[in-house]
């Protein structure tokens, strides 16, 4: 057992972790923004997929959402109020280029700027995410990340992105979960741009890998001491017996959720003998790829919530395997049903420090949604509260265990948009009245800052 397990709860602060353990808290643009249609914007394809019958929970849109695009002020202030030093958000790629390439919008060039300079004067640095899976409707009628072009139109926007705010802005993330933006957006159809089957995924994953290796040069010649990455979703998998079925099931979803985008970076490949479906992807590959999906990446980001447990099923075409949900385990989970594990943090740092090429982590979200209930404009939100200490105390751990991990950063810091959730499941450490727009800081939002500051 690692000596963490002998700090009390009184002792457990970020003190623990080291001085230079960076610490922050995340958003993205299209989950908090609003203001879809204002000041020049394009829309997004999160903005249109969203009106379409039945694709979001309640009929919920991101149109509006926290309104950061009004409230950042505000937003700002309250992470300096918690003593948060690192801000993660993302850049609305049709805010700043409504058609995706060509006429920039200077409305939206002068917003991030904005928040860039509220950032700094209020001593918080800024982490920018390039990509947060709000494609600009413009280039999904070309084809999406299904087209080769969109290696073209991204070098562009990166390229505007970096040489407009790269003055400022340090650390940068070019895509947020390829796996889930390609898996859910152009294989199962349930995510924005609601493309379903292997035809369109397998382009989608080569060029997001691309993508994600060229925005990564791209930044760095022009700004060589800048700080780039990119972030990965992962899941502990565990197999639901011993049996040599399940256990093979179990390694073809860790293949494709936990290594499919990272390998090809590193200059591994694709997990093609672990995931036989992907043979296919080799139609994509054009001569000279393999260099060009290499990324140099100065660290690593990795979203962990949750296990999967995997059972062998004929009934999943391509995978013949299938996750048994947290509910039908009868096991303590989130409103998303994503089980409270936290020791798949742990694990799941571990998997990715195993890698040579690898040469920081940093956990660029981790949180939980729970019933939050305001009583008396208290929200006494204990179950965040836990889940958070009890992950907290996995990344410690493995850290004591002297894997490369270097920072942590909270999903999210206000209640927002959650995809084909809608506003129902509540992540924020801020509560947000979606009516009135009134925020108020939950109690996790007050223990997060006492565990910054330390409790002596
Ligand atoms: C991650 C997404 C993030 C948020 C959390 C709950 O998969 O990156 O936008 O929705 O899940």
């Amino acid at each position: 057992m690692s000596k963490n397990h002998s700090i009390t709860e009184e002792q457990f602060h970020s003190k623990n972790f080291g001085d230079d353990f960076i610490w922050g808290i995340s958003a993205s643009a299209p989950q908090s923004e609003g203001a879809h249609n204002i000041d020049g914007k394009g829309f997004s394809i999160w903005d249109t997929f969203s009106e379409r019958r039945k694709k979001i929970l309640n009929g919920d849109t991101p149109h509006h959402a926290s309104q950061f695009y009004h409230h950042y002020k505000q937003d700002i202030a309250i992470i300096k109020s918690l003593h948060i030093p690192n801000f993660r958000f993302s850049i609305s790629w049709s805010r700043i280029l409504p058609n995706g390439i060509g006429a920039i919008n200077q409305p939206g060039i002068d917003f991030y700027n904005r928040v860039i300079d509220e950032c700094l004067a209020n001593n918080i640095v800024p982490w920018v995410t390039l990509y947060h899976w709000d494609l600009p409707l413009a280039l999904s009628h070309k084809g999406g990340w299904a087209n080769r072009e969109i290696i073209h139109w991204f070098s562009e926007y990166v390229t505007l992105c970096i040489r407009t705010f790269g003055d400022r802005v340090k650390h940068w993330m070019i895509l947020n979960e390829p796996m889930v933006f390609t898996g859910a957006g152009y294989f199962l159809g349930v995510h924005a741009p609601g493309e379903k089957g292997l035809k369109k995924f397998l382009p989608a994953v080569h060029h997001a890998v691309l993508c994600q290796a060229t925005g990564a040069k791209i930044i760095k010649n022009e700004i060589a001491i800048a700080e780039v990455g990119s972030t990965f979703s992962c899941s502990y998998i565990t197999p639901n017996s011993n049996s040599a079925k399940d256990i093979a099931a179990a390694n073809r979803i860790d293949a494709l959720l936990n290594r499919l985008f990272i390998e090809p970076s590193l200059g591994m490949g694709y997990p093609i003998n672990e995931l036989p479906l992907l043979k296919k992807i080799e139609r994509y590959i054009k001569p000279g790829d393999e260099n060009l999906m290499l990324a140099d990446f100065d660290f690593v980001g990795i979203q962990n919530y949750t296990r999967e447990v995997v059972a062998h099923t004929y009934l999943v075409p391509y995978l013949q395997a299938k996750v048994i949900p947290a509910n039908k385990r009868k096991v303590y989970h989130t409103t998303m049903d994503w089980e409270v594990y936290p020791e798949a943090i742990y694990e799941m740092i571990k998997k990715m420090s195993s890698y040579s090429g690898v040469k920081k982590i940093i956990v660029t979200e981790n949180g939980a949604a729970f019933h939050d209930e305001e009583q008396n404009e208290k929200i006494n939100d204990e179950e965040r509260i836990n889940y958070l200490s009890g992950y907290l105390r996995q990344v410690h751990h493995a850290k004591a265990d002297g894997h490369k991990i270097s920072g942590y950063f909270v999903w999210a810091l206000t209640d927002n948009f959650e995809w084909t959730e809608g506003y129902y499941p509540r992540f924020g450490l801020v509560h947000v009245n979606f009516e009135t727009q009134k925020r108020i800081i939950k109690q996790s939002g007050w223990w997060y800052k006492n565990f910054l500051n330390g409790k002596e």
